[in-house]
């Protein structure tokens, strides 16, 4: 048995009909960037994460930058968020040109400790960045209550928390700005690049509108200096599909979440818990275990393939050695480094390949 990290083909074949027809619409229509199947996407969007307003952008880093850029945040600001998520949180913030800040994350959940935030924010904080990592929402509500007090804008980053939910609610409707990313591998993934902004506030979404267009909204008349950042027709019509099918390919990795608890019951590898406000869709299934390394290996001689997110925590990162870090800075992101393994999540994944998997650790744990 082969039990791959993600399967897209396995996807697009239960898909198939719907995705060709709408990509073979926006060739005939020739509107190849934003036009028609963008906005009809844009439409959607906004209903599903319960928003006013969602921006296609043409990835997950270019709506990070584009929502920092609109509530103009840049030179002299500092932004707060953690250190265990993809470079791209940090990234934004610096292209924006302000400083990245962290904090430590909280061992059960692996998002942002809010009771590690206030200690952090300085008269330089513009903007708290939390992740809704491995696709379960981070603790918002102390978050922003912090935020409130302090005058400072919180944007989530859900680019792994599609469908999420946040004491019932939708992720990205629950701050100032919501930003997704669409990349492929992603609970809603684009045959391509793709990303968006989310929001409730017209201001915002209209100047993440101009940013993301060269900061017009009229061609060959410019607002601001802004960038190319235009979600492609294809990537929308491609994204309308599979809207439809999220919440129930959310359900799948749900139940596949189960499954693996069922199957892990009992040995020492440690499953990830859902925190009592979180409706977590499982974007990653991260559990922690010992001999990591071998396991991976082992795993991999047996024809199951798995990852870990992430390997080195953004303050240790060689790109960020500027900011003075050291190693220490961030006990409970450390601590998680060098155990944090991701199995193998999808939709698709079967009951017996999830099975295999677990068959696989036990016998692992039983010869080491
Ligand atoms: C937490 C997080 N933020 C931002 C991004 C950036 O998104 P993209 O790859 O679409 O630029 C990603 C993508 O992996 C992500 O996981």
């Amino acid at each position: 048995m082969k039990v791959n990290f993600v399967d897209l083909k396995a996807q697009y074949q239960t898909i198939k009909p719907e995705i060709d027809n709408a990509i073979s619409n926006v060739i005939s229509n020739t509107a190849f960037v934003l036009g028609k199947a963008v906005a009809d996407f844009e439409k959607s969007f906004a209903s599903y994460c319960e928003t006013k307003h969602a921006i296609g952008i043409n990835s997950g880093t270019s709506a990070l930058l584009m929502a920092l850029k609109a509530l103009q945040i840049g030179e002299g600001d500092e932004v707060i968020t953690t250190a265990n998520t993809f470079i791209a949180t940090a990234e934004a913030i610096s292209y924006a040109g302000a400083k990245p800040v962290f904090v430590d994350i909280e061992e059960k959940s692996y998002n942002m400790d809010p009771s590690k935030l206030e200690k952090a924010v300085t008269k330089k904080t513009k903007a708290i960045i939390p992740v809704h990592l491995y696709g379960q929402p981070a603790d918002l509500d102390p978050i922003i209550e912090i935020a409130e007090k302090k005058g400072i804008s919180v944007i989530e980053d859900s680019a792994q928390a599609h469908g999420a939910l946040y004491k019932g609610k939708k992720t990205g409707g629950l701050a100032k700005v919501g930003c997704f990313s669409f990349y492929p591998g992603k609970n809603l993934g684009a045959y391509g690049e793709g990303g968006a902004v989310t929001t409730n506030h017209d201001d915002i979404a209209q100047k993440v509108r101009m940013l993301r267009d060269h900061g017009s909204s009229k061609k060959f008349y410019h607002e601001y200096i802004g960038n190319n950042c235009r979600l492609e027709g294809i990537q929308g019509a491609v994204l309308s599909v599979k809207l439809k099918h999220l919440d129930g390919w959310n359900d799948a990795r749900r139940k596949n979440a189960d499954l693996y608890r069922k199957y892990l019951k009992g040995t020492m590898v440690k499953v990830p818990e859902e925190m009592p406000y979180a409706k977590h869709v499982y974007h990653v299934f991260c559990v922690r275990v010992k001999d990591r390394e071998k396991l991976i290996d082992f795993l991999k001689q047996k024809n199951v393939y798995t990852n870990i997110h992430y390997p080195i925590p953004i303050h240790l990162q060689n790109a960020y050695s500027f900011l003075g870090y050291k190693k220490g800075d961030f006990p409970v992101t450390e601590g998680c480094m060098d155990e944090i393994l991701s199995l193998p999540m999808f939709a698709e994944l079967t009951e017996e390949q999830i099975k295999y998997t677990t068959d696989c650790i036990k016998e692992f744990y039983q010869k080491a």
